[in-house]
């Protein structure tokens, strides 16, 4: 950290932006707001003025930051990941390239591997994990537990999480454990009857693989139903291998967000847009998994809400990297640069309901990254290249 903003008057002034994102239409130029030549001022870790750098108000000394006409634009926000884990699935990653088909049950290998890992190893992997993800611009990160499927493992997958996170979810029903190999009923009815209860005081949302070879919708619904009783709010995985209920209970439980959203049929993608519920697409997940990508145009088009999340985990997406999700997202899955950026941006802030991040208004948390390029438009344009130059959170530089 280097900054000790607005402690005592004395502002961060991030002057000479060439393109600043603010997700606030009423700022800027069309939906993303975009303000040329513009400037950010932060201080007490907030927005305390943003517009053109002509206009910066008198006063605002302190340290000052010349973009050079680089790029700006809100932090990214990850609304979902899977950060607590042991081991790692790279031979299972390298099967499956040449030809293995992926399918929940490698889920098993990584609950092995966390019940293995000591409290100080999953520990270090969160944290390891949540500094690459800052480096690539993600200021705010939910993750999940869901590697321990029992109630000493998931307790502890949170805890270790809530150290590095406000958004902990608690994914009670990821995948059947081995004591309960063909009992999958008597797993939801523990989890109903004892995890619930046990982690939900460590956890903000509650979450579900609602999918063959997971749960079925009437088990994914008693979870989540439970979930909600004891004070968290749901999101689900769902429709991630092939068509199923998940979309269907998402919108009928009100969920913040149902994620991957891969094989939607029509009546899905009308159920999104008439609801609350965000469709959170993870192209990184599709691409590792070899799985065909969700069809965001249909959902955009239909008027759901659209968030790009990265969806890091050992088995099915083993990156941190938003910038690549927003290239695949507009190379693979028709989405507009625009509409990208704001997905992993405000999109993001939507699916964790959260006002306070995803843009810059005076107000908001003072989360925001520099590119190494003149405008956002560069981060689907330039695929696998490291444009992610400065990240401020809270204010602070990272
Ligand atoms: O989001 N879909 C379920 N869970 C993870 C993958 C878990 C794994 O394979 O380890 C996902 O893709
Ligand atoms: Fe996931």
């Amino acid at each position: 950290m280097y900054d000790a903003p607005g402690q005592d008057g004395r502002w961060t002034v991030i002057d000479n932006i060439g393109t600043l994102v603010t997700n606030d239409p009423e700022a800027g130029d069309g939906p993303l707001g975009l303000i040329h030549d513009a400037a950010v001022v932060m201080g007490d870790g907030l927005v305390q003025w943003v517009g053109p750098r002509s206009r910066i108000p008198e006063g605002s000394a302190g340290s000052r930051y010349d973009l050079r006409g680089r790029a700006a634009l809100p932090g990214f926000v990850d609304s979902h990941a899977h950060l607590v884990f042991g081991g790692e699935r790279a031979e299972e990653f390298a099967a499956r390239m040449t030809g293995a088909p992926y399918g929940a049950g490698g889920i098993r290998t990584t609950i092995a591997a966390t019940r293995a890992a000591s409290d100080a190893e999953l520990g270090a992997n969160v944290a390891r994990l949540v500094a690459e993800s800052l480096h690539s611009g993600t200021t705010t990160i939910e993750t999940k537990s869901g590697y321990g499927q029992s109630v000493p493992d998931e307790l502890r997958s949170l805890e270790v999480a809530a150290a590095h996170t406000a958004e902990t979810t608690l994914l009670a029903a990821h995948v059947t454990p081995p004591e309960f190999a063909g009992r999958s009923d008597d797993y939801v009815q523990m989890v109903i009857d004892e995890m619930i209860p046990k982690c939900a005081p460590h956890a903000r949302w509650i979450d579900v693989f609602c999918e063959e070879g997971a749960f079925d919708a009437d088990q994914s619904r008693a979870v989540l139903e439970a979930g909600i009783a004891a004070g968290l709010t749901p999101r689900v995985h769902g429709n991630q291998l092939s068509y199923g209920a998940g979309v269907q209970l998402a919108v009928e439980l009100n969920a913040a967000s149902v994620d991957h959203v891969t094989y939607t049929t029509d009546a899905d993608v009308a159920a999104l847009a008439a609801s609350d519920t965000v469709a959170t697409l993870l192209p990184g997940a599709d691409f590792s998994t070899r799985n065909k990508y969700p069809d965001a145009r249909a959902l955009l088009d239909a008027g759901a809400t659209v968030a790009l999340a990265a969806d890091c985990n050992p088995g099915t997406c083993y990156t941190t990297s938003i910038p690549f999700c927003i290239a695949l997202a507009v190379r693979e899955m028709h989405m507009s640069p625009d509409e990208a950026v704001w997905a992993a941006t405000a999109g993001g802030a939507a699916a964790l309901q959260r006002t306070d991040i995803g843009h810059i208004r005076v107000g908001a948390r003072a989360d925001l990254i520099a590119l190494d390029a003149p405008s956002h438009l560069h981060l689907a344009y330039r695929p696998g290249v490291a444009l992610v130059r400065e990240v401020w959170k809270d204010g602070y530089r990272r």
